[in-house]
């Protein structure tokens, strides 16, 4: 089990494995087929200040290799977060990164600084949702926004700071280091791309949003580029996401710099993913003879 140890920095888990944000609600359901204390960490859906009922629908399609989403984050607010879902993964004993989301930097500010006393691995802040009108990817797609949103998060949390980018930019080491600047503990990289589909039939887009973020495996290689060249330009660990759907995608994702994996699109095609990944990756790491430690970047040696 020991090889397995995941070193985020300001924590080290039990696995590098986590559910990715919006792929896991938090966690209820899954409680019902394993125990998440197996898990490194369970990353929530995002919390915003005000409930959200989402984008109309349609809000999932199937593609080649992936899905696309615009369920626009929806959720129940901070209060709803705070009564009822927070106490509740609190009970089942295993770390959490609260997914935080918002329309404007105050909003960020609020659900982090309502959240600072709680008793987390971290937040995870979400500045690149590409399925909301304003906010969202906007806020990632410029480092000095990036900058100065963490910078604020900063001032009013004790909590670790993990930073989600958006991968719809031209040069993700600039959001990346503007995201270490402001004071992030840690990088999660990637959220989804933007991308759409259209209904020959009936001649319209299949989303109601039009647009949509696509994952799954059609991104994995999208992501793994994006982790490598990020981890050439920040000392802080990155949490690798997009497209992992077997153990020999986590440990490509080790390789190219990331300290720890979220798997979300996989787990909706088998809800047992997650759990199946733990024990896979403990007998790579045991056949391989090493730890996960060793293999986090070793591609770049
Ligand atoms: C249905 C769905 C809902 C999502 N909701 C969120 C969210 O609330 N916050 C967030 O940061 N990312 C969200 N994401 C993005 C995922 O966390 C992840 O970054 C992305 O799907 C890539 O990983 P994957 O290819 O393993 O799915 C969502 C993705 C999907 C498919």
């Amino acid at each position: 089990m020991s090889r397995t140890i995941a070193d985020l920095g300001f924590a080290r888990l039990k696995n590098p494995l986590m559910p990715a944000s919006g792929c896991f609600g938090w966690g209820r359901e899954y409680s019902q087929l394993y125990d998440l204390k197996v898990l490194g960490a369970v990353v929530t859906k995002a919390v915003t200040p005000e409930p959200r009922s989402g984008n109309p629908g349609p809000r999932v399609v199937e593609t080649p290799g992936g899905m696309l989403n615009a369920i626009g984050l929806e959720n129940s607010g901070l209060q709803g977060a705070l009564a009822e879902e927070l106490p509740w993964l609190q009970e089942q004993g295993v770390p959490i990164l609260v997914n935080v989301a918002g329309r404007k930097v105050g909003d960020y500010v609020q659900v982090a600084e309502a959240l600072g006393d709680q008793d987390l691995l971290g937040l995870e802040l979400n500045l690149s949702c590409p399925n909301v009108r304003e906010g969202g990817i906007s806020f990632g797609t410029d480092a000095n926004t990036v900058y100065k949103l963490v910078s604020q998060v900063r001032r009013v949390s004790p909590l670790p700071l993990v930073v989600k980018l958006t991968p719809n930019i031209t040069d993700i080491t600039e959001p990346a280091r503007g995201a270490e600047a402001g004071g992030a503990d840690a990088l999660t990289l990637i959220n989804t791309l933007r991308g759409m589909a259209i209904d020959v039939r009936t001649r319209r887009p299949i989303l109601g949003n039009v647009s949509g973020g696509l994952s799954g495996s059609a991104i994995k290689p999208v992501a793994l580029s994006l982790v490598w060249q990020a981890a050439k330009a920040v000392s802080i660990p990155i949490i690798g996401c997009g497209g992992i759907a077997q153990v020999g995608d986590v440990v490509e994702f080790l390789l190219a710099g990331a300290a720890a994996v979220q798997v979300g699109s996989a787990t909706f095609a088998d809800p047992l993913l997650l759990p199946r990944l733990v024990k896979d990756l403990e007998a790579w790491v045991e056949q391989e003879d090493c730890s996960v430690k060793e293999l986090v970047g070793a591609a770049h040696c």
